[in-house]
C-alpha cells in the first residue's frame, strides 16, 4: 500500500524563535524554512519577529534584515531587489513568486516562507537548480542560421515578428512556473518543464532563426513537451505575466501542423 508520511528524517520541525526588542510597536513575524543537509539534521521552521516600522516593505527587505541584524546563517539569494534577475524566487503565502515584489502587508497574519517547492535544497531558501538550468542550455537558446549575415546590417525582423517574441523574451528564468507544475514534479529528470519550452518556443518564432525543424524534432517527444498536461499552474503563478501554457500549447500545435 502507498505509505503517504514523510520519512523522520524529512519532516520539518518547530525551530528557534528570535523575539524583537521590547517597545517595538508594529511587529510581524516571519516563519522560515531552516535547513542545512550538510548538518544531519531535519528541516526547521524559525520564527523572526520584526518591527515594521525600521524595515523596508517587501518581503526580500525583512530577509535581508533578518540576515544583517538577527541571524547572519539564514540563506538566500538575491540581487537586483526590483524584479528582474529572478534570484530571489521561492515561496512566499504559499505561492512561488519574487520575494522583492511582494509586499509584506499584502500577507494576513505570520508571513510564511519555504524554498520553491520540489527541488533539492542547497541551503535554506536556495534550490538547486543544476537542472533547471541544464534544461534551459538544452533548448539551445541562442540564434541559429545557415545562410550568410547580410554584409552590411542585422539580421532585421519586421515590428510583427519582433512582437511574437515579446513576451517570451521577457522570461527571467526565475524557475517559479516549473517549481509549481506537477508534471515537473514528478517527472522533472525528463520533462522540460514551462520555463525551458517557453525558452524553446521563443526561438520557434523568432522570424531569423533557420532551425525551427531541428528545434521541433527535439521536442518531438512523450516526455520531454508531452508530460504537459495543461493544468496552467505555471501561468497562474509566473511574477513576469507570461503565458508559458499558451507557448507550449502553439508549440504541440506546430508539430501537429508539421505532420499534415
Ligand atoms: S500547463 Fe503544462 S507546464 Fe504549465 S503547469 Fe500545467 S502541466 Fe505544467
Ligand atoms: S516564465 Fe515566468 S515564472 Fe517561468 S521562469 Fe520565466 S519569468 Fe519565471
Ligand atoms: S532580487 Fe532580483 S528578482 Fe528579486
Amino acid at each position: 500500500m502507498a505509505e503517504f508520511t514523510l520519512p523522520p528524517n524529512s519532516k520539518i520541525k518547530k525551530g528557534r524563535h528570535f523575539a524583537a526588542e521590547k517597545g517595538s510597536a508594529n511587529l510581524r513575524q516571519f516563519v522560515v524554512y531552516r535547513y542545512d543537509p550538510s548538518s544531519g539534521e531535519n528541516p526547521r521552521m524559525d520564527t523572526y519577529e520584526i518591527d515594521m516600522d525600521s524595515c523596508g516593505p517587501m518581503v526580500l527587505d525583512a530577509l535581508i534584515k533578518i540576515k544583517n541584524e538577527i541571524d547572519p546563517t539564514l540563506t538566500f539569494r538575491r540581487s537586483c531587489r526590483e524584479g528582474i534577475c529572478g534570484s530571489c524566487a521561492m515561496n512566499v503565502d504559499g505561492r512561488n513568486t519574487l520575494a522583492c515584489t511582494v509586499p509584506a502587508d499584502s500577507i494576513r497574519g505570520d508571513v510564511k516562507i519555504y524554498p520553491l517547492p520540489h527541488m533539492g535544497i542547497v541551503k535554506d531558501l536556495v534550490p538547486d537548480l543544476t537542472n533547471f538550468y541544464a534544461q534551459y542550455a538544452s533548448i539551445k537558446p541562442w540564434l541559429q542560421t545557415r545562410t550568410p549575415a547580410p554584409p552590411d546590417h542585422e539580421r532585421l525582423q519586421s515590428k510583427e515578428d519582433q512582437e511574437k517574441i515579446d513576451d517570451p523574451a521577457a522570461c527571467i528564468l526565475c524557475a517559479c512556473c516549473s517549481t509549481s507544475c506537477p508534471s515537473y514534479w514528478w517527472n522533472s529528470d525528463r520533462y522540460l518543464g514551462p520555463a525551458a519550452l517557453l525558452a524553446a518556443y521563443r526561438w520557434l518564432v523568432d522570424s531569423r532563426d533557420e532551425a525551427t525543424g531541428e528545434r521541433l524534432d527535439d521536442l518531438e517527444d512523450p516526455f520531454r513537451l508531452y508530460r504537459c498536461h495543461t493544468i496552467m499552474n505555471c501561468t497562474n503563478t509566473c511574477p513576469k505575466n507570461l503565458n508559458p501554457a499558451k507557448a507550449i500549447a502553439e508549440t504541440k500545435k506546430m508539430l501537429a501542423e508539421r505532420r499534415h
